[in-house]
Order: C-alpha cells, then structure tokens, then sequence
C-alpha cells in the first residue's frame, strides 16, 4: 500500500464528554463493531471509578491500567480506525485538551436527560480554536430526556456551532421506538438488547405512507410533523461546514443499547477527515510528505516505584515513522532511535516497526521529551497549537528542606515538563506558583517530589482566578508589568503572564489597557 492510500485508510478521533453521559459505553461498542472485543465490558478498566476520586494513588493505578487502552484500533469497512482515549475525571482536563491536539475529529457525547455539561463547553471551546470536526451523539434516549429541539437549541447556544440532525427519536425514555435517519430516510426499531446488535431497518420513501402508522402507530403524525419542522429550520447537512468545523451533525441513541451505534460509525467512517495538514513554526505539512514527522502530546509517567518509567506518546504527521531510524528532536537539537517503540493494541503493548500519519506511537522515555516536542528527519521546525490553558487552581510552592533546592528545582522542572502541572517563577524571589485544574494534581507533585527527587514540599493557597497571557504594544505591556509587579509571572517558555485575583480587576485590566490583549491560553503565542 502506498502512503497516500495508508493517510487515506486512518481516521483519527477521540469521544469525548461530560463524566458519566456515556463515552466509556460508546467506545465499547464501537470496539464491539471493530471486532477489537468480543464482549461487553471489557473497556470499564478504562475508566477511573467515581469511589476513587479522592485517593489519587488508586486513580494512579487506574492511570496506570488505561494506558494499554489510550488508543484504541480496529479495523471496519476496510478503515482504521485510531481512538484516543481521553480520561473522564475532571482534574486531568489538561490531558484531554492535549489530546485533542493529537487528533482530525472527535465525537461530543451528551447525555439527552442533562444537556450540556459544564465540562462540555470546556470540551467544545478546544475544539472550535483547532476547528476540529464535531460529531454530537445524544445518548441515553432509553430514558426520560429533554425534547430534541430543546437539546439542539441548547447546543448551538452553549456550544457556539450550528447544528443539523442526522437521526430523530420517535418518543422517549419507556416510550422510545427507535430513531427515524433523516439522511436515508428509513427507521430503526429498538429493541432493548444490550449484546445483540440489531440490524433490522425498514425503508419509508414516504413519510405518509401507512406503513409509518402501522410501525409506529401514535407517534407517527408526531414523526411527520417533527420532520417536515426540522427540514424547515435546519438546512441540507453541508460536509464542507462540518469539516471546516462551523456544523455539527447530531445523532441520537443509545449507547447501552447499542442503539444507533452503527449508523453513528458508519457515518463518522464517512464523512469524518483523514490525518489533516499541519501547521508548524515554518509551514504546512502534509500528512503525505516522504519525510517523517510527528510531535509529544502526553507523556505518563508510572507511579509505581517497580516500574518508574515515562511513555511519551507520538503523534505522526507525515512520512513513515520506522523503528531504529535516527530522527531529529529538534528542541534538543539531537538524533534519536528507539528501538522498542510500540502501539496499544488491547491490553498487551505490541511491538511496533512502522506508523503512518494518524497513528500514535508509544516510546519509552528517560526524560528526553517535553509535551509539545517534535521529531522530524533533520528539519528545524516544531509543530504548533499545543496551548497552555489557565489554571483554575493556583498555589505557592514552598520548600519544606533548604538543603534540597537543587533537588525541587529538577524536580518540579521535570513534573511540569510532562503536563502534570503549570509552573509560574516570580522574580526577584525565585517565588514558584503552581496552577492546575484539579487538587488532585498538588497530591501527585507532593508525592512524586518526595519520592523520584527526595524534595520536601507544601503548597500555599493562592487566589488567583485566570493566568493571562499578553500580546499588545510593548510599552504599554512593561508599563502594566511595573504597576502589577506583585501578579506578574513567567511561565516555562518565558512568557510574561498576568495572575489575576479575579474576574473584575482582569475585566479593569481589559479595560484599562486598551493597547494589551489578555489571553487565557498560550496559543496565540505558536
Ligand atoms: P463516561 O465514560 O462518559 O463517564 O460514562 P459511561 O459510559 O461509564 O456511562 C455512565 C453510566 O451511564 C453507566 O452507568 C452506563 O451504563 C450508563 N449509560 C451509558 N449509555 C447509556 C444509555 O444509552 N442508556 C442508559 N439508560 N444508560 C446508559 P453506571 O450505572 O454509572 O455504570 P455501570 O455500573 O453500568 O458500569
């Protein structure tokens, strides 16, 4: 096969959603289609138990099982497919947001009774600065939900997209019969089974014939009715608008059910986007150049003293990745092999000899790689749009053992290397501030510091409400600087940030400074 065709086969994507409206259920079934799995369940080890959330050394070890399912790969229709898995708690978001630096599209789980989620509209804001392709499934239709309308307005409110539905719920909850596919206009019955997967799919051409009436007997002028509504203020799905990322198309089902699973993959194996140019510092690079080229967008460190190694995970984006080939890790300015790069078939790491843009490579690592480093065959160019967000927790670092300075120091430098947190220096003071999304993340540094780097710590709260980034006239930028002196930081690449207390003295600060643009990601700056 030649490269074009092995781009052309791959399709890349991650699930993502709020924690429980079902991704971890969706991704089982669609590794049931795949045949990657024969029985349902086997995917629950992925996900971090809700009992756990305080104890993170037990998320730890769930950490720890789920990297053997970070990307998930099966076969369907003659496509690969390359699910990235992204982790459900709240407090590794970062992780999420990285991730979906790594892929072409993803599809957006909703949970039909609760709508948009908190954690959603995070989601969805990552997605719409990469203009990532959206898919939306509304799951849980077995259940009393929301009305449909009512969920689409909401989603293009919250959301900020247009959407089109694919798929319409004929009723809900006890009542629900099956989903009418405005796309082929035929109708799937639902059968409440949680293995089987069902194929039976009647065929109505026309919406009045009485066939609909003897399907779905009182819900059939509801259907008419809702259909003709929908053809009126929704228009054609544009596949253009969708890969551009203004359009979403939405299907309902359920996951548990294995509902309108297959109609939900057979579209995404459709219309979804093969691995996508890339922007990097110099140029655009196309997944189809001869020449190997890929960046880090997560590295997992083991928790567990027996087996204290780091993966980083590689996302190739042109050429041909080959195992014991020297690249170049451009950052350092060095080459590099590795000879037991792997994928993460199942639950077994299988030894890998090539990759093709889309795929994600597993490599061990002993502290060569920072997220956001790029491996080329010699260029000097790095890839772009790995952003920093701000945290929405911020504390002080303080030294516990003046003895162990140089220890801490290395150590915090090497944990905010990997993503576990962000890391802010004040000068004059060498004050250190620490920001994350979640607490649990200040209970992994205090261990590992102690642990990997024998560095005592304890964490200071601080109220900070956004860490902000500046771009703007550079007078104006060192004038605010003098002024704000006590919240003005720099973070890992040097950048000048702004910590504000809270959402009214940044709003002050907006306003006040008309000549600097405050940025709550690092984006901008790639
Ligand atoms: P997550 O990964 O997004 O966090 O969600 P997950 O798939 O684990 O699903 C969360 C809960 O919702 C699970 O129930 C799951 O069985 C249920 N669920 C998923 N899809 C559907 C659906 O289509 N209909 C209904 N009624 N429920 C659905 P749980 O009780 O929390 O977990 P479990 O004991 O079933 O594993």
């Amino acid at each position: 096969m030649n490269l074009t065709d092995e781009i052309h086969k791959r399709k890349t994507f991650a699930i993502i959603s709020h924690p429980d409206a079902g991704k971890t259920t969706l991704t089982e079934k669609f590794l049931l289609f795949g045949g990657a799995i024969q029985t349902a369940g086997a995917v629950k080890s992925n996900k971090i138990k809700k009992a756990a959330t305080s104890d993170f050394m037990e998320i730890e070890k769930q950490r720890g099982i789920s990297v053997a399912t970070s990307v998930m790969t099966f076969e369907y229709n003659g496509k690969l497919v390359n699910i990235l898995d992204t982790p459900g708690h709240k407090d590794f978001a970062e992780d999420t947001y990285r991730t979906l630096t790594a892929v072409d599209s993803v599809i957006l789980v909703i949970d039909c009774v609760k709508g948009v989620e908190e954690q959603t509209e995070r989601l969805m804001e990552v997605c719409r600065m990469r203009n990532t392709p959206v898919i939306v499934f509304i799951n849980k239709v077995d259940r009393d939900g929301r009305d449909p309308f009512d969920l689409l307005d909401e989603l293009e409110k919250k959301l900020n997209i247009k959407v089109r539905p694919m798929s319409w719920p004929i009723n809900g909850g006890r009542e629900f019969k099956g989903v009418y596919k405005l796309y082929d206009k035929s109708i799937n019955l639902f059968e409440a089974n949680k293995t089987k997967i069902s194929k039976d799919v009647v065929r109505i051409d026309d919406l009045n014939s009485p066939i609909l009436d003897e399907l779905i007997e009182k819900d059939a002028d509801k259907l008419r009715h809702d259909v003709e509504l929908i053809d009126g203020v929704y228009g054609e799905f544009n596949t253009d608008e969708y890969l551009e990322g203004t359009e979403a198309p939405v299907f309902f089902g359920s996951a548990l059910n294995n509902f309108g699973v297959r109609e939900l993959l057979e579209k995404f194996l459709e219309i979804a986007p093969f691995p996508q140019p890339r922007q990097s510092s110099d140029r655009i690079v196309s997944p189809e150049e001869i020449k190997f080229s890929g960046f880090i967008f997560k590295i997992h460190a083991n928790l567990d003293p027996r087996h204290r190694d780091r993966i980083a995970f590689l996302r190739v984006c042109s050429g041909k990745f080959e195992r014991n080939k020297f690249f170049h890790h451009v950052r350092l300015n060095k080459d590099m092999k590795f000879a037991s790069p792997f994928t993460f078939m199942a639950d077994s790491k299988a030894l890998l000899e090539d990759a093709y843009a889309g795929d994600v490579v597993g490599l061990y690592d002993t502290g060569n790689f920072k997220i956001g480093d790029t491996l080329t065959e010699g260029e000097d160019y790095m890839y772009k749009g790995i952003p920093s967000f701000s945290p929405e927790i911020f504390k002080e670092l303080i030294n516990l053992d003046p003895m162990k300075s140089k220890q801490l120091e290395k150590g915090i430098e090497q944990l905010t290397d990997e993503g576990v947190a962000q890391l802010y220096r004040q000068e004059p003071g060498n004050r250190k501030f620490i920001g994350t999304v979640g607490e649990l993340q200040f209970e992994v540094i205090q261990y590992r510091l102690e642990n990997e780097y024998n560095a005592r710590c304890r964490f200071e709260p601080r109220q900070f409400f956004k860490a902000c980034w500046m771009t703007g006239e550079k007078q104006a930028i060192d004038d605010f600087c003098k002024f704000r002196h006590k919240n003005i930081v720099k973070d890992k690449d040097d950048n000048i940030v702004f910590l504000a207390e809270t959402s009214w003295i940044l709003n002050t600060a907006i306003q006040q400074n008309p000549k600097i643009t405050f940025h709550t990601t690092s984006e901008f700056k790639i």
